[in-house]
């Protein structure tokens, strides 16, 4: 007790002032840092300090604390360093240190050490090189880094967590992360990485994720994670990516990759990989091609050009998204045994769905603006777990009552923005949607629209199909067909004179509107009221062509 108080009076009258000697050996000048006091704040297992300004390109801090002592956790005295206990948290707030510190570690036993935002723009090899053992974090995003030194990290070991986000690092050597062999975190991101040196990451042993998203690459060489048997997932999002090496993303027979990102890369035209991996994310790229060997579970290929695919082991899928591209045709995904969700939306060519197609496990079917002329019956009898189900957007006419046991069990089903033919929606509407609560999602309501919209879904009334068979070639070609329609309609009326007092209304709203169809169908719907109110039995009598 006696030598700690005199260590402590000894301390105190040493260290309260903080000396500045400049260093004439070495440029930048060091500047000692001899104590804490005034600093830094100790809590619990942390140390915050704020207000070391070592601002000058000429400067640079050694901290210089005496190495037999250190501060006591409630900041109350200091006490000899006896064992190897950890001590929490270094965290430098609204510091400045452009030259990153000599000899910080040396007196301070710490795991984490946070300098973000200190502006620092040059480190040294040995800035860990003593007193680091107990690192396993380290903050330093945001700062002003070009590069790092080989070995920049050599002397902690113990690294598990590295920060360097948001800096300007240019290059990295081969051996910049040598000695790191429990490092399991790597967040490179935001920086101006041009290339990747072989070999870079072959040290890491533990490594489970690294972030190399916002960054400048274009190559990604093979084996780059041939070393990495515990690799978990890669970001390579937003780069410039055009070359990927067939097997960049190997990281050994027994081990798969759980993520891999490349998306938002607008160079990348074609992906030719050999990877086994959980997720797989291609988004915004400028892919045409897509050759994928290994196996792959979840796959998203959003917002490319890709107009065929070819997946050797596509029994492993479950989760495709092709939404956004230039398929023609999905031939080469026929054996699917495991695919769960689907969405193909915003492929504009896209040719009917295979038929006989064996999707078993298929529960979310996207065909949004597909240019389906026709719901894919045959497809869809192969999709017996099917619960989600979106045709909006295309060319649907109607679809055959018959089908309507295949779609009783889906839960959601959106057919809004086509081309419904209204006497077949009404009867989608009241012997499908209704009754079995199916959900689903209506038009927008436009008032310049010339049909109706029946439960907020529209359609125009059309001639039947055996009619059309009949003879006029007119049904499809939209509007002239009306003149026609018209004198239909008058026969027919006259024929339901009994009917005409009780749908008088209905029947004046009805002629006003083919007044407008043939003056050129403007504004129509403005003078419309629902159509739901018409009697069943006057559309059974009344066919015409819209
Ligand atoms: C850091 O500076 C900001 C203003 O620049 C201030 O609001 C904040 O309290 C300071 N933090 C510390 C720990 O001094
Ligand atoms: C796609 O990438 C481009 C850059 O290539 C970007 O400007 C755009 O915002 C991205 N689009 C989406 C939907 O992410
Ligand atoms: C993927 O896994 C299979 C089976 O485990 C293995 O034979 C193949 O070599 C692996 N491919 C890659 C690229 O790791
Ligand atoms: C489709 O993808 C392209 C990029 O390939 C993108 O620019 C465009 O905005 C996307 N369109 C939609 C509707 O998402
Ligand atoms: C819908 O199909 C008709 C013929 O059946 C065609 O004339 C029309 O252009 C198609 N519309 C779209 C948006 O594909
Ligand atoms: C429709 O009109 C017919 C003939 O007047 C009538 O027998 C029938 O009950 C009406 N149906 C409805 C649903 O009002």
């Amino acid at each position: 007790m006696y030598v700690r108080n005199c260590l402590v009076v000894w301390c105190l009258s040493l260290v309260s002032v903080v000396l500045l000697v400049a260093s004439v050996e070495i440029k930048p000048d060091l500047i000692r840092v001899e104590s804490l006091l005034g600093h830094c704040h100790v809590a619990a297992e942390q140390t915050r300090c704020s207000g070391f300004n070592f601002e000058s390109e000429g400067e640079r801090a050694s901290f210089d604390l005496h190495t037999e002592v250190r501060i006591t956790p409630d900041g109350s005295t200091y006490e000899v360093v006896a064992d190897d206990q950890p001590s929490g948290a270094l965290i430098f707030e609204n510091c400045t240190f452009v030259h990153f510190p000599a000899r910080l570690l040396y007196s301070l036993e710490v795991t984490e050490l946070d300098m973000r935002s200190c502006g620092i723009r040059h480190m040294r090899w040995d800035s860990f090189a003593v007193g680091a053992e107990k690192l396993a974090i380290v903050l330093l995003a945001d700062n002003l880094l070009e590069e790092l030194e080989d070995k920049n990290f050599i002397g902690a070991g113990n690294l598990q967590f590295l920060f360097l986000n948001r800096n300007k690092i240019r290059n990295l050597e081969t051996d910049t992360f040598d000695g790191l062999q429990r490092l399991q975190y790597l967040d490179f991101s935001e920086n101006q990485l041009e290339e990747l040196p072989p070999r870079i990451f072959d040290d890491l042993e533990s490594l489970q994720t690294v972030i190399l998203a916002h960054n400048l690459l274009t190559t990604i060489a093979g084996d780059l994670f041939a070393y990495n048997p515990h690799l978990h997932s890669v970001s390579l999002h937003t780069n410039r990516l055009e070359n990927l090496e067939e097997h960049a993303f190997r990281v050994g027979k027994q081990h798969r990759l759980h993520s891999l990102d490349l998306s938002h890369n607008a160079r990348l035209t074609v992906l030719l990989l050999n990877l086994n991996a959980s997720r797989l994310m291609v988004r915004n790229c400028s892919l045409d091609r897509v050759n994928l060997y290994g196996s792959v579970t979840e796959v998203d290929l959003s917002d490319n050009r890709v107009q065929e695919l070819y997946f050797p082991a596509s029994e492993t899928l479950e989760y495709l998204v092709l939404r956004n591209n230039s398929l023609i045709q999905m031939a080469s995904l026929t054996r699917v045994p495991r695919l769960r969700h689907l969405d193909v939306a915003d492929n504009p060519e896209l040719a009917p769905l295979p038929e006989g197609w064996q999707t078993p496990e298929l529960e979310h079917l996207d065909l949004r603006s597909t240019g389906q002329q026709e719901l894919p019956v045959e497809a869809l009898q192969g999709m017996p777990r099917l619960r989600r189900l979106d045709i909006s957007g295309n060319n649907l006419t109607d679809i055959d009552p018959t089908t309507f046991p295949l779609l009783s069990k889906l839960t959601n089903f959106y057919l809004h923005a086509n081309n419904w033919n209204c006497f077949n929606l009404r009867t989608i509407m009241d012997m499908l949607i209704r009754p079995n609560g199916i959900t689903y999602t209506v038009d927008t309501v436009d008032p310049d629209f010339p049909g109706e919209y029946i439960h907020g879904i529209a359609c125009m009334y059309r001639q039947p199909e055996r009619e059309a068979l009949g003879g006029s070639t007119e049904i499809d070609s939209g509007f002239s067909a009306s003149v026609e329609s018209t004198q239909l309609i008058n026969e027919e009326l006259s024929e339901v004179a009994k009917l005409r007092n009780e749908l008088k209304s209905v029947v004046q709203h009805f002629e006003a509107k083919l007044d407008i169809i043939m003056n050129a169908l403007e504004q129509l719907n403005d003078r419309m009221s629902s159509i739901e109110k018409l009697n069943h039995t006057i559309w059974n009598q009344v066919t015409l062509s819209v």
